[in-house]
């Protein structure tokens, strides 16, 4: 009830460019962006490097109307590139097609994601295409194997699958068939139940099985989840299948679980942090409330205490 509330308002715009526009929404923002500029952003990857933490980053921005808004969101993300090489982070990209342009032209986005991945693949680095609603999800996937399966491209770009979404399995098999590097997580949006699981059981169970098919495909993938309890289970089947700490990473998001985070570096895994920083935090911010409604009393008492 609450999580549908949460990822309503997201999608509100007049409330959108208001909160955008107030410092008392910047500063309840900070929890999960790690700023407005690239140099907050490149800073925070700088110190979850020094942790042991890689990082990818995430220039906030989604449902663009126009080209030109298009290009300007893709040469952020040309900036970012230039500046991970530069500076020698451990860090890679995530994109939004809706951001690149999608919903004006799909041609448009596609040329912009290419050359983003031809890029990745000059200085080193990498291409994630995050999943958003289920309209985009065939598209994005199509995209993704497309550019990956260009000349040159392969393990430059990868794809993120929704474990709440009934035809993830069929999904995963399709694109190992062409080893494209995969990020698993539950699924952020709101769906219907004839596309989606609407038991939160259902979804972590599928999110087991499909962790497990991940983990045996001699690919390289993102394990994507807070969740302690799959996390757990994770490392038991890797133990258990004698399956090398090297060959997967651990995912969270920037402001969750940094306990978690450190203790899994501890433990000799790898972990990589989405960190998102930029003017337009809102639909984000709200589907980070809409997966905890309980961080919106957090929120309240440390604003107040502040
Ligand atoms: P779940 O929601 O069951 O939470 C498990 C526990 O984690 C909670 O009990 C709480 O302790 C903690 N937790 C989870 N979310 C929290 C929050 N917001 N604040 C504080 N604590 C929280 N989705 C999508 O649709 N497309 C995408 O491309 C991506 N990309 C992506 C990248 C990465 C690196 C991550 C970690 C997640 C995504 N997601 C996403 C979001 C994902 O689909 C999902 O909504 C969240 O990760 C929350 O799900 P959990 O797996 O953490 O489990």
């Amino acid at each position: 009830m609450l999580r549908s509330a949460f990822i309503a308002l997201s999608e509100n715009r007049p409330l959108r460019r208001f909160a955008e526009q107030s410092s008392i929404g910047r500063k309840m923002s900070s929890r999960f962006v790690a700023g407005m500029e690239i140099e907050d952003v490149l800073t925070a990857c700088e110190e979850l490097n020094r942790a042991g933490i890689s990082a990818t980053l995430d220039s906030l921005g989604e449902s663009v109307m126009n080209a030109e808004e298009a290009q300007r969101s893709a040469e952020i993300y040309h900036l970012l590139l230039d500046a991970i090489e530069k500076r020698g982070l451990d860090a890679n990209i995530s994109v939004k097609l809706t951001q690149m342009g999608m919903d004006v032209d799909p041609l448009l986005a596609t040329s912009i994601v290419a050359a983003l991945t031809e890029h990745a693949n000059r200085t080193g680095s990498f291409v994630r295409v995050d999943m958003e609603g289920t309209p985009y999800t065939q598209a994005t996937l199509d995209m993704v194997r497309s550019i990956h399966n260009a000349q040159g491209n392969d393990g430059r770009v990868g794809a993120v699958i929704q474990a709440y979404l009934y035809r993830s399995e069929e999904d995963i098999k399709t694109l190992l068939r062409d080893r494209i590097r995969i990020r698993l997580c539950k699924g952020a949006y709101k769906e219907p139940p004839d596309k989606a699981f609407p038991k939160k059981e259902d979804v972590d169970a599928n999110y087991l099985k499909l962790t497990r098919l991940l983990l045996t495909s001699g690919v390289y993938h993102g394990i994507a989840t807070h969740d302690e309890a799959i996390i757990v289970e994770t490392k038991k089947f890797v133990e258990q299948q004698g399956i090398g700490h090297e060959t997967f990473e651990f995912q969270m998001l920037h402001g969750v679980r940094r306990d978690l985070q450190r203790s899994l570096v501890e433990e000799g895994f790898r972990v990589r942090c989405y960190v998102p920083f930029g003017h337009e935090w809102y639909p984000y911010f709200m589907r980070r409330l809409a997966e905890r409604p309980a961080n919106v009393l957090f929120l309240a008492k440390n604003f107040f205490r502040n």
